[in-house]
């Protein structure tokens, strides 16, 4: 998305904030339109903060989980779109287990498709969303011209769309982007895309002014475990231990100490506390990780309506 458009969509966030405050004005904006969510994989944050910003600009929401759908039963999932379609429904929203997988039912339907996490592809709401709040941390919502600002992505970047689709709307809008990790989490092909990679946290950690640390997607890989606690013995081929990543990259309150006045604390959720982040760090004063989550239902709410009314 180029740099005119990104700063277009998150001027229209900027403004959807005083709209929702009025709620009397929201509501009319989507009256009478129906917001279908098609979810294939698990969401906290993602579908109900659509749910809550089409709801609060006076949408119907219908949900389709992946667990009860048809597809179950060997529905392709542009099958199920073009169904939907014919409901008469005004928009979609599709996070699907396959990266592409909104892009291919958009190429099959006319009506707005939203992409709400393809694999390991992207999360383009989530790019906003995280692009936004380091603007408002930043003091720059006036222009979201992000230069001079250096911003490492820590942890499983591999398999994360969240961080493919924050480094392509921060890097277009002037950020730094360095992606932090040990080679299998952040290999050197992610420099492709514009960012630079490094293996070493501590070295840049004082240089920074936000830092978004990652959970280890353990479901996406093969014969991983999620270990679930610091303690627990190695049980993925992703990392050798949780015991070892975490003496190289976790977020802990000894490393937040040496992060600069201002810096700030980011993470997409869903977080692995005591894993990539601690909790004094996640509930401390540096984190605007809740800060996102209520960006979040702005910047749905304003792409919903740019998509729906025009
Ligand atoms: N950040 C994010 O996508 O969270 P959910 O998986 O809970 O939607």
């Amino acid at each position: 998305m180029p740099r005119s458009e990104l700063t277009r969509l998150l001027t229209r966030t900027r403004e959807m904030g005083g709209l929702l405050a009025t709620p009397a004005s929201a509501v009319s904006t989507l009256s009478g339109k129906v917001v279908a969510n098609l979810f294939f994989e698990d969401s906290t944050r993602t579908r109900l903060s659509f749910t809550v910003a089409a709801k609060r600009l006076g949408a119907d929401v219908i949900d389709l989980l992946g667990s009860t759908s048809s597809v179950s039963k060997g529905e392709t999932l542009i099958d199920t779109a073009c169904n939907i379609e014919a409901m008469g429904v005004s928009a979609v929203v599709v996070r699907a287990r396959q990266s592409g997988a909104a892009a291919l039912i958009a190429s099959r339907v006319s009506i707005p498709v939203l992409n709400a996490g393809d694999g390991k592809h992207e999360h383009p709401t989530q790019g906003l969303l995280d692009t936004y709040t380091l603007a408002e941390a930043s003091k720059r919502l006036d222009s979201f011209d992000l230069k001079g600002l250096r911003v490492a992505i820590v942890g499983d970047v591999a398999a994360s769309r969240v961080a493919r689709s924050a480094i392509a709307a921060m890097t277009t809008l002037g950020a730094e982007v360095i992606c932090v990790g040990p080679a299998g989490l952040a290999p050197k092909s992610l420099e492709s895309l514009g960012c630079a990679v490094t293996s070493d946290l501590d070295t840049i950690l004082p240089t920074l002014d936000g830092v978004m640390m990652l959970r280890i997607q353990f479901e996406r890989y093969e014969g991983a475990k999620n270990p679930g606690a610091a303690s627990a013995p190695p049980a993925n081929p992703v990392i050798a231990s949780v015991r070892e990543f975490r003496a190289s990259y976790a977020l802990t309150a000894a490393r937040a100490e040496r992060m600069k006045a201002g810096a700030v604390v980011m993470h997409p959720g869903p977080i692995n506390r005591g894993i990539e982040l601690d909790a004094e760090v996640a509930d401390g004063p540096r984190s605007v990780i809740l800060r996102q989550v209520t960006n979040g239902v702005t910047v749905r709410a304003a792409v919903l309506r740019d998509l729906i009314a025009g």
